[in-house]
């Protein structure tokens, strides 16, 4: 996964480059690098690290020239350091990838038996190697472009310069994702559209398999045996501009969006003054569907861990729910009554991605819920239900958590009324329930002040545990993920009722326990699961219904959450541990919309 980019234009395009990779950056950070052919040589910079180093390293050793492609990488084969980052220069040509070239190791042992010598660790070198012997010989760029891509096995896209053709580009994708822009004295290949959106304001998307030839200004497409092709031109969005908006961090930006975003999704699907859901605009037959099965990864599974909860409770529909890496591997029972439904924000995730195509491939019909209605995705169901979130830098998902569950709130109720479920009082209730979803954000928002404080008591913890029962249990798990990957302290999510089993053996006085109990059906049993940890000298943070006798008695901190709906509770309640896990992170001092070892959006396996 990495993000790439090509530019041909009338004036030097090393800055544009630059500036495109800042945006790609979401795709990987751990290196960055670009090349440009110019006057018979391939000039290249690259360096470990974020765009911003190769920035400054260009500063101080610049390089110009009309055509060149630039990447951000998130290592897979190969550490994150400068000879593993991309572009891939071998004497002739040099190339940028994202995706993963599964047989290069088949590849590699025959070319290093002829003698070839291989410099980097990365399957992308395969890639430069081929073509370069190819053009070697005799070949021109296409022909030896086209024959090496009939090698390799896996997912990519790809963009090649060459020595020697100061103005060519040539590039192509299977799998993962790879558009181009006709712009103003310019042509721009890239990973994403919102990251050229600078320049123009339609793309077209390549599709598998094809290859695209630029050269000056003339840009042609063709298929694998090279016959010409076209595809159609897409509208694009702008690219957000407003940067921070004076926020320190996008995370924090992107919390404080909630009750906007989730408006918007909102009053997308319902409509407000009538109490009524719009999903009858779709022309989707759900008359038949009796069975859901769910997958996505991450933050997004959790989402579906919610949803799953919604569809059997409200709409009586049963719900198989799988993690995308596991999905394609178990038998999953399809038949013509099952719908098959992905939760994706990027839309570009390989796991949910290949969960997809395996249900479709058993003839299923498909349904996203997805940020990026332009993503592979989108593109591969039948039906998209997008979540209206706007674009979401930070790498840890809040606001698209938020909006994923806002959208599938709305299509459990569609189905629950359309299954009878239902009655139009209790449909009425529910949507009242999202109608104040907004509002009510806005108010646990006002709790950003007791959250740093709290932050601020545990932030030198090494590790915390997060527990939830019923609608909270998928929120512990979420609570936990938020925590640990922007902060690097070790959290777990359970159910409450499994402390005792098992984790009880980590409770001591340094250990925060953050207990998830609004006022439900469960409360009672979260009570006891408290004065269990309180007993054991343990920390509690508790995030739901705060009686005033339970801060004196149990010395616990609240955060009083006065939701008490089947649908508001995961909502509202994910917005304190975004804040605790930001404020945290902060207070540490990590990288937090970029942490290590993450990106924005998984395009490998
Ligand atoms: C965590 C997070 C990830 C993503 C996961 C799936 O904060 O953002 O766990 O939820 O990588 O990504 P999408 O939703 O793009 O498929």
């Amino acid at each position: 996964m990495c993000g790439i980019i090509g530019i041909s234009a009338k004036k030097n395009v090393s800055n544009d480059i630059v500036q495109c990779l800042k945006h790609l950056s979401y795709r990987g950070y751990d290196s960055a690098g670009l090349s440009i052919a110019k006057d018979n040589e391939i000039l290249e910079r690259k360096i470990q690290g974020k765009v911003t180093n190769l920035e400054n390293f260009l500063n101080n050793y610049p390089i110009s020239g009309n055509c060149g492609i630039g990447h951000t990488r998130w290592a897979t084969h190969g550490e994150p350091n400068t000879i593993n980052a991309h572009p891939h220069t071998i004497s002739n040509v040099s190339v940028v990838h994202n995706g993963i070239i599964e047989n290069y190791h088949d590849l590699k042992t025959i070319l290093e038996k002829s003698g070839v010598n291989f410099i980097s660790d990365t399957d992308t070198e395969i890639i430069s190697q081929l073509i370069n012997i190819e053009l070697i010989n005799g070949k021109k760029p296409l022909e030896a472009f086209k024959n090496t891509i009939t090698k390799l096995k896996g997912a990519y896209a790809i963009v090649a310069i060459f020595r020697g053709y100061d103005d060519l580009m040539i590039g192509t994708k299977l799998g993962s994702p790879l558009l181009y822009m006709k712009a103003k004295n310019m042509i721009l290949l890239s990973s994403d559209a919102y990251s050229i959106s600078d320049y123009g304001s339609s793309v077209t998307y390549l599709e598998d398999g094809d290859i695209i030839v630029t050269e000056k200004s003339k840009i042609s497409l063709h298929d694998h045996s090279l016959k010409t092709i076209q595809r159609p031109s897409k509208k694009i969005k702008k690219r957000d501009k407003d940067g921070l908006n004076g926020y320190d961090h996008f995370m924090i930006k992107e919390i404080k969006e909630q009750p906007d975003v989730l408006s918007h999704a909102l009053s997308y699907y319902l409509n407000f003054s009538k109490y009524k859901i719009n999903l009858e605009k779709y022309n989707f037959d759900f008359t038949k569907i009796n069975r859901i099965i769910i997958s996505a990864c991450g933050t997004a599974y959790f989402a579906g861990m919610v949803a799953k909860s919604w569809f059997e409770d409200i709409a009586n529909i049963k719900v198989d729910l799988d993690i995308a890496s596991e999905f394609r591997y178990k038998k999953m029972f399809f038949d013509n009554k099952t719908l098959s439904l992905f939760i994706s924000q990027s839309g570009e995730t390989a796991d949910t991605l290949a969960a997809l195509r395996h249900a479709k491939e058993n003839d299923q019909k498909i349904v996203s819920v997805v940020n990026t209605v332009e993503s592979s995705i989108a593109k591969e169901s039948d039906l998209v239900l997008p979540i209206f979130a706007g674009q979401e830098i930070g790498v840890a998902s809040t606001k698209a958590f938020t909006c994923q569950l806002a959208t599938l709130a709305s299509l459990v109720l569609f189905l629950a009324k359309k299954k009878r479920h239902i009655n139009a009082s209790q449909e009425k209730a529910l949507i009242e329930e999202l109608v104040h979803i907004p509002s009510q954000v806005l108010d646990v928002l006002k709790y950003e002040n007791d959250i740093k404080k709290i932050a601020k008591d545990i932030h030198k913890s090494s590790s915390a545990i997060f527990m939830g029962r019923g609608a909270t249990l998928p929120l512990a798990l979420e609570g936990a993920l938020k925590l640990k990957e922007i902060s690097y302290i070790h959290a777990e999510g359970i159910a409450s009722g499994e402390l005792k089993h098992g984790a009880i053996a980590l409770v001591d006085k340094k250990l925060p326990v953050i207990v998830l109990a609004p006022d439900d059906i469960f409360y009672v049993k979260n009570l006891s699961n408290m004065n269990e940890v309180y007993s054991r000298g343990g920390k509690i943070i508790l995030v739901g219904k705060v009686q005033n006798d339970q801060l004196k008695d149990l010395k616990l901190t609240g955060i009083n959450i006065e939701v008490n709906g089947k649908l508001n509770i995961p909502i509202i309640m994910s917005i304190p541990l975004q804040l605790l896990a930001y404020h945290v992170a902060k207070l540490r001092g990590t990288d937090i919309d970029q942490p290590r070892n993450l990106a924005k959006a998984v395009t490998v396996e």
